[in-house]
């Protein structure tokens, strides 16, 4: 099966297509385009955040561009994610998902995330952060129950971080964790604890980010790329699903948005091995020192 029409079940009983597209840094006046050549390919997930300021702008080009593809919003999977700065807030949080909701121009969403487990106005060492995160994690609960969030869970949680979620979370585990996730940074270890509770684990950053191009310059990635003859891109997305991992890779130029769906080949064995063992680094926010 062609990898774009895969999803994954998620605890919350909903399912979730394994790849999507990436909204970060993506102008609010590219987003028509985007949003159009990347339906057009055939993506039906989209991932955006209220920090990406680009809600509004999604919102507006889906009103003409579902008709366009003859597409229903349940035919949709769209992602958001609430600020750091209203972490801890049950009125912000209200508030928060009630303007992503009307900017995107819909009822409901099908992921809701925590974006960061601090808060962003008091310091990350701070041990407030576990009890902000545990109010807004019930406040979520509370929404998801009432149906504006189909499916609610993290990003950049570490196991420590979900570990306390899980132990405290009111009988609603988070469906998905989004990290930064790509061969510079594995996560095997998160991967393992991630996979043990059923959380689904989406990566971010999967090329390296748009700031970066080591990843995608990789010796190794162009090497192995380069036998198995398709872009270091397409590899790089692909060693993911070969994984069980989602991706949501960003693309604003035409040519990257059709690459990315070209994902119906196997990476081999010794391939994966390779890129399983190359020097770690990471390329984006780090939330290590999140108390
Ligand atoms: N939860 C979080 O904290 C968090 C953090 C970061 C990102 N995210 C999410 O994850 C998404 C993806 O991560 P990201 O934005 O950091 O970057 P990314 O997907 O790793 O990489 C984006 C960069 O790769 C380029 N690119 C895309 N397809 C390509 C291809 N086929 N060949 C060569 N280059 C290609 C893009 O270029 P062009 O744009 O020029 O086409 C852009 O420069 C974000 O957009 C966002 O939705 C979440």
């Amino acid at each position: 099966m062609n990898s774009i029409n895969q999803s994954v079940r998620l605890l919350s009983g909903c399912d979730m297509p394994l790849v999507g597209i990436g909204t970060y840094k993506v102008r609010s006046s590219d987003i028509f385009r985007v949003l159009d050549e990347s339906l057009n390919s055939g993506f039906r997930a989209i991932d955006t955040a209220a920090v990406y300021k680009n809600e509004e702008a999604i919102g507006t080009a889906l009103k003409s561009l579902l008709p366009k593809y003859n597409l229903k919003r349940e035919d949709l999977f769209i992602t958001t994610k609430l600020s750091p700065s209203d972490n801890g807030n049950p009125e912000g949080i209200r508030k928060a998902v009630e303007t992503s909701l009307n900017a995107l121009g819909t009822t409901y969403v099908d992921l809701y995330l925590i974006h960061w487990p601090g808060a962003s106005k008091i310091p990350e060492n701070s041990s407030d952060n576990s009890e902000l995160r545990s109010v807004t994690w019930k406040t979520l609960v509370d929404l998801h129950k009432q149906g504006l969030l189909k499916s609610i869970g993290v990003s950049n949680y570490n196991i420590i971080h979900l570990q306390q979620l899980v132990a405290n979370c009111d009988d609603v585990k988070p469906s998905v964790n989004q990290v930064e996730c790509h061969p510079h940074y594995r996560q095997d270890d998160l991967l393992k604890y991630c996979t043990q509770e059923g959380i689904h684990l989406q990566a971010y950053s999967s090329l390296g980010s748009s700031d970066n191009d080591a990843l995608l310059n990789d010796p190794v990635v162009r090497q192995v790329s380069s036998t198995l003859n398709v872009s270091p891109a397409r590899l790089l997305l692909k060693w993911a699903l070969q994984r069980g991992i989602g991706i949501i890779p960003k693309a604003t130029k035409t040519a990257h948005i059709r690459d990315n769906i070209k994902l119906g080949f196997t990476i081999d064995k010794d391939s994966m091995d390779l890129l399983l063992n190359l020097p770690q680094q990471k390329y984006a926010w780090d939330p290590s020192n999140v108390n």
